[in-house]
């Protein structure tokens, strides 16, 4: 089976009612993002980003994955498929896909402000207080800006082999993230989909621009695939 890669962002989840970063003039849900995502928001204000996570945590509930995470499972039948996503949600797990790496981390997963390899299963609230078994304060498992990108060197190694390369939803800002495509081998195909598709024509030797939403891109990428 040839490989896809897909590396997915805000926008895919923008359609299951999750909104995106950039499309709120840099903000997140409302507040600026060094506030609730830096170690530097965290050490000023810990509450404020607890609950800033424990309320996202909450949201993930009431929502659901589209259309676009679904298709992405239906190409496991043809295709063997690895999504490496900036999100934090898990709307690809739940959707069904098999392999998928969060470079960001997870909101269901809380982890140890000392011990980053203490990770845990996390569905509720994290509180100040909550303590990993250390006795160290726990704090959402989510990478922040600043901070190194655990996953990073792994989703490297994934890129660097794939046949096919998919980018959908991420206004390709935030690095390393943004860099990942780079790593792929000469000539590969690079799918973009995005309404406001944030890449050059002229930076990738074989790149077909989608300019639509994730869902209705997504129809049209297996049209042509
Ligand atoms: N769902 C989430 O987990 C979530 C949500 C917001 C922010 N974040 C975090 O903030 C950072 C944001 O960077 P980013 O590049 O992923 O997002 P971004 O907010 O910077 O960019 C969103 C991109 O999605 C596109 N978009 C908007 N609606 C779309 C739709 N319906 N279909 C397809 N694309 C659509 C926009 O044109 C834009 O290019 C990430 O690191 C991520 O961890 C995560």
């Amino acid at each position: 089976m040839k490989k896809i890669v897909v590396l997915t962002g805000a926008g895919i989840s923008a359609e299951s009612g999750i909104k995106t970063f950039r499309d709120a003039d840099g903000l997140w849900e409302g507040h600026d993002v060094m506030q609730v995502a830096s170690p530097e928001g965290f050490a000023k204000n810990p509450q404020l980003v607890l609950n800033f996570y424990n309320q996202r945590r909450k949201q993930l509930i009431s929502v659901k994955p589209n259309s676009a995470h679904f298709d992405l499972v239906k190409l496991e039948n043809d295709y063997d498929v690895t999504i490496i996503t900036q999100n934090v949600d898990d709307l690809h797990e739940r959707a069904g896909s098999s392999k998928v790496v969060h470079l960001h981390g997870e909101l269901i997963k809380s982890r140890s402000v000392v011990n980053t390899d203490k990770i845990y299963d996390c569905i509720g609230d994290i509180k100040i207080g909550d303590k990993d078994t250390q006795g160290f304060q726990l704090r959402p498992h989510i990478v922040w800006f600043g901070e190194a990108v655990p996953m990073l060197s792994k989703a490297i190694d994934i890129v660097a082999e794939c046949d096919i390369l998919i980018i959908i939803g991420t206004s390709m800002q935030v690095y390393p993230a943004a860099s990942l495509a780079d790593y792929i081998m000469y000539n590969t195909p690079i799918y973009f989909i995005d309404p406001k598709p944030a890449v050059s024509k002229t930076k990738y030797n074989n790149l077909t621009i989608i300019s639509e939403i994730a869902t209705k891109g997504m129809k049209t990428l297996m049209e042509q695939l």
